[in-house]
C-alpha cells in the first residue's frame, strides 16, 4: 500500500486538522495510508512518525491548531538536515510528502523535491502572504476573530471617549489588518506595506473629535516602523523576526504629538486561536482533498492554490517567488472607507 507523510511546519491557525482529515479520507479512498510527521520538519529528521487514521481525527476536525504538533525546524540549517531528510522518507516507506504551512515550510519541501524526495505543498498561515493564492489555511478565521474584536472594542471606547490602538498580528502583510479593519468599520488602518505617517494619524484623530466623534480605533498592523524602527524582537530559525509589541511605540509617538496616550493592545496569538470558520474549512477540506489527487497524477512540486474560487495547481517555485502583499490600490480604498468621517 502506498504512503503518504504529512507534516504541518511553521506558525499554527485554524482549520489545519481539516485539511488532515480531507487527506486522510482521500487516500483511505483510494488505498493509500497517511502518516504523520510531528512537530513540523524535526518530526522527519528524528522520525518521529505515527499512522494517521480518522480515528485520530475525528473529535478534531473543528478544532483549531494542529492535531500533529508544529514548529519553526528550519531543515536547510541544519547540517546535513535536507538529506537526512530525504533518506528517513525512504527509511520510513514514504513515498510521498504534503506539507502544510507557510512560505519557509512549503520552500523545505520545495528544497526536498529536487533531492528526489516526492512532495506538494498545502498553503497554510494567517498572514495570507503566500505567492500564488488567493487565500491561504486559517486567515478566513483570523478574520473573523480579528473582526469580533475590533467590534467589541468601539463599545468601551465610545462610552470612555478615548483612542485605541489594536496590533494584529500577519508580519510583512497587512491583509489582517485590511481585511478585518474594514469588516469592523476601523477608523485608520496601519499596515506594512505604507510607511507609517504619524502626523497624519494624529490629524485624522482630531478631524474625527473636531466632527463630534468622540473617539478613534486604529488597527495596527505588528510589522509596521515607527519613525523607521521596527519592533525588537526574536529571530526564528529562518532568519525572520518575530515582530510585536510596536503597537505600544505608536501609542508614546502619539503621545508626544497629542500630550494624551491613546490605549494599546496587542492582540497576538488570539488571532491564530480557535475553531474554524465554515469557510476555512471547507478551503482547507478542498486543498487537502486536492493535494492527495495531484500525488496520485504524479504532479509533484506544486501547492495546491485558490483562484477566484478554484483549487488549482502552481509550481512551488513560483508560488515562493515572492510574498503576497496588500496591493497599494485596496489599502488606499480601505483607508479611505475607514477613514470616511
Ligand atoms: O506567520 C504567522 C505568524 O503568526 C505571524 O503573524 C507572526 O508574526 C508569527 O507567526 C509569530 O511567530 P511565533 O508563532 O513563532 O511566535
Amino acid at each position: 500500500m502506498p504512503k503518504i507523510g504529512v507534516m504541518t511546519g511553521g506558525g499554527d491557525s485554524s482549520a489545519i486538522n481539516a485539511a488532515l482529515t480531507a487527506i486522510v479520507k482521500r487516500a483511505a479512498g483510494c488505498g493509500v495510508e497517511v502518516v504523520a510527521l510531528r512537530r513540523g520538519w524535526a518530526g522527519l529528521l528524528e522520525e518521529d512518525a505515527v499512522p494517521l487514521d480518522l480515528g485520530a481525527l475525528d473529535e478534531h476536525v473543528h478544532v483549531g491548531g494542529t492535531r500533529i504538533f508544529t514548529s519553526r525546524t528550519n531543515l536547510a540549517k541544519i547540517e546535513g538536515g535536507l538529506e537526512k531528510a530525504a533518506a528517513n522518507l525512504k527509511k520510513l516507506g514514504l513515498d510521498y510528502l504534503i506539507a502544510i504551512g507557510g512560505d519557509d515550510t512549503l520552500g523545505v519541501a520545495h528544497k526536498l523535491c529536487a533531492m528526489d524526495a516526492p512532495a506538494v505543498g498545502i498553503p497554510q498561515t494567517i498572514d495570507n502572504d503566500i505567492g500564488e493564492t488567493d487565500f491561504s489555511i486559517g486567515f478566513a478565521t483570523a478574520i473573523e476573530v480579528a473582526t469580533d474584536a475590533l467590534r467589541r472594542l468601539h463599545t468601551p471606547n465610545y462610552s470612555h471617549q478615548q483612542d485605541m490602538l489594536v496590533e494584529l498580528m500577519g508580519r510583512d502583510a497587512g491583509w489582517i489588518v485590511v481585511y478585518a479593519g474594514l469588516a469592523a468599520n476601523a477608523h485608520y488602518l496601519c499596515v506594512p506595506e505604507v510607511p507609517l505617517d504619524v502626523d497624519d494619524l494624529v490629524a485624522h484623530m482630531r478631524a474625527r473629535r473636531e466632527a463630534g466623534k468622540p473617539y478613534t480605533l486604529v488597527a495596527v498592523s505588528e510589522g509596521i516602523t515607527v519613525g523607521g524602527q521596527a519592533s525588537a524582537g526574536d529571530v526564528d530559525a529562518f532568519g525572520h523576526a518575530k515582530p510585536g509589541g510596536i503597537v505600544f511605540n505608536l501609542a508614546d509617538a502619539v503621545k508626544e504629538r497629542t500630550g494624551t496616550k491613546p490605549r494599546a493592545v496587542a492582540l497576538s496569538y488570539l488571532v491564530r486561536g480557535g475553531a474554524p470558520s465554515a469557510w476555512d474549512t471547507l478551503l482547507a477540506t478542498r486543498m487537502g482533498a486536492y493535494a492527495v489527487d495531484l500525488l496520485r497524477e504524479g504532479r509533484y512540486d506544486h501547492m495546491v492554490a485558490a483562484r477566484t474560487g478554484e483549487i488549482v495547481a502552481v509550481p512551488l517555485e513560483k508560488a515562493l517567488a515572492r510574498n503576497r502583499t496588500v496591493p497599494a490600490e485596496l489599502y488606499e480604498v480601505a483607508q479611505s472607507l475607514c477613514k470616511a468621517i
